[in-house]
């Protein structure tokens, strides 16, 4: 990827500035990427707000946060230096009036580029392009960052797509999953196309399966309303899960281009097999957590936990996928997550095939490698194989990891997915960016499932603190 275009001056205008995400996730990003010497151009971040009126409050909420994140690597000092640079705008009503404030500040510095970085619910999408639109605020060198959920079918994210491109160009907008910003997720390309040796056993007549999971110990905590409506797999599947799916499944692009890449990602969505109502029947499990036990402490269930009697949203799923193309005939895709399970982790399993002909009839494993690439919270690859133990009289076997961990490889702090991501965004890179094509290729596929899962897949209870119904699904298929 192109690490040689200049960043010029800019503004990071982020509507929805005083939220969550933005205090605990952007901003922070900003300042990390400041602090290793990467930004040190004029920019200036202007936090959008229609709640807090003093500057005062949105920075000791802030200070919180970066605070909390430059503790680990010892560098306190800085913290209110970065704090010169950014300011709250707010916006109570965002009426067209209260636009010409935002206008009067960016004017200040007519050639900086603009990124308007959306961290709303994708309603106001719409309001905010308009208003940028006719109060003349977009320029050439002007992006858009677009926030998931970006709609919750395909009618309504081309409605999103639509109302947005007709305010930006598709070359302006950057529709970012975070997933994509991870270090490990990034190493997958490399992982792939930059090793002779993997890429060539990279296919069905060598891979037995690929087992895809994100498991989470958190609950809903305090986005109910949001996740009641939505469920694990238009929060999850739709979008970090496939996107994973794809940098697994996808060919090697000619050349390391946005267009290039995103072409091989879209032939993957479009080759994802449908599903009728047969197919959800077997190949689809649902699940929602009851109340349970995580180290020691008790929690809540799904229904206490959105405080409401009744409720058929999934928190887990679990999902056999199958990808029609030459490559991958046959073989089956596990994409799983849920939340309130007993551990949070993510990885990508490569289950290779058993050897063709085993000639240690006697041994108690399967002759099989595995490759695991562990996402989170370590960050590493293991590559699973099959050893003798050593010793005098006859063959005895045991699976041998050679573990490559990322961190101790090396030495340096693993940078959060924001800072990659915003980083592109700054460099018009638009590689680990979705494109409007991609998207609708993910919405057809996910439509596939919800119109066909409600009657056939029923939900299951799990009890929070473990596994889910993971172990007893799909006929012991999946192994955690
Ligand atoms: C978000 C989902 O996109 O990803 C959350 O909305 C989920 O429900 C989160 O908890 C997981 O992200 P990470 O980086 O912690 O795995």
């Amino acid at each position: 990827m192109n690490t040689s275009v200049e960043i010029k001056p800019f503004y990071a205008i982020i509507f929805g500035g005083d939220g969550d995400l933005s205090t605990r996730k952007i901003i922070p990003a900003f300042f990390y990427r400041w602090l290793d010497g990467q930004l040190d151009m004029d920019f200036k971040v202007l936090c959008i707000s229609r709640s807090i009126k003093e500057e005062k409050k949105l920075k000791s909420k802030l200070r919180g946060f970066i605070k909390e994140a430059v503790d680990q690597n010892g560098q306190m000092g800085q913290v209110e230096e970065f704090f010169k640079r950014v300011h709250l705008v707010n916006l109570a009503k965002m009426t067209d009036k209260e636009f010409e404030k935002l206008a009067i500040i960016v004017s200040e510095h007519q050639e900086w580029q603009r990124v308007y970085y959306l961290s709303v619910p994708s309603s106001a999408f719409a309001e905010i392009c308009g208003v940028l639109k006719s109060k003349k605020l977009i320029q050439p060198n002007s992006k858009v960052v677009l926030e998931k959920p970006l709609g919750h079918d395909l009618e309504s994210s081309k409605l999103i797509n639509n109302t947005v491109l007709g305010a930006f160009s598709e070359k302006q907008i950057f529709r970012i999953d975070h997933y994509l910003g991870k270090e490990t997720v990034q190493n997958l390309m490399v992982l792939r196309f930059a090793n002779h040796l993997f890429e060539r056993a990279w296919n069905a007549e060598n891979i037995d399966c690929i087992q895809i999971t994100v498991a989470e110990k958190l609950g809903v905590e305090n986005r109910a309303g949001y996740y009641d409506k939505t469920g694990a797999l238009l929060d999850m599947v739709q979008n970090h899960l496939l996107q994973l799916l794809c940098l697994i499944a996808m060919e090697p692009p000619s050349q390391l281009t946005p267009d290039a890449v995103r072409n091989e990602k879209l032939k993957v969505l479009q080759s994802l097999r449908l599903f009728d109502k047969n197919m959800a029947g077997d190949n689809l499990v649902r699940g929602q957590y009851t109340r349970g036990t995580i180290r020691g402490e008790k929690v809540n269930s799904y229904l206490e936990d959105i405080e409401k009697y009744n409720s058929d949203t999934e928190t887990f799923v679990a999902i056999k996928a199958y990808i029609d193309n030459w490559r991958w005939k046959n073989t089956p895709f596990y994409l799983r997550t849920g939340k309130r399970l007993k551990k949070r982790y993510s990885d990508i399993v490569i289950n290779f095939k058993a050897v063709q002909h085993n000639i240690f009839p006697d041994s108690q494993f399967d002759m099989v490698n595995k490759l695991i690439i562990r996402l989170q919270p370590e960050e590493r690859i293991e590559l699973v194989q099959m050893s003798k133990i050593p010793g005098p009289g006859g063959y005895r076997f045991k699976p041998i990891s050679l573990k490559l961990d990322f961190v101790d490889s090396f030495k340096k702090r693993m940078p959060y997915a924001y800072e990659r991501l915003i980083i592109d965004i700054l460099r018009g890179n638009q590689t680990l960016f979705m494109r409007h094509d991609e998207l609708e290729a993910a919405w057809t596929w996910i439509e596939s499932i919800t119109k066909n899962w409600m009657k056939e897949s029923r939900l299951v209870l799990y009890e929070s603190g473990t596994w889910g119904p993971g172990e007893e699904i799909m006929e012991g298929e999946l192994q955690w």
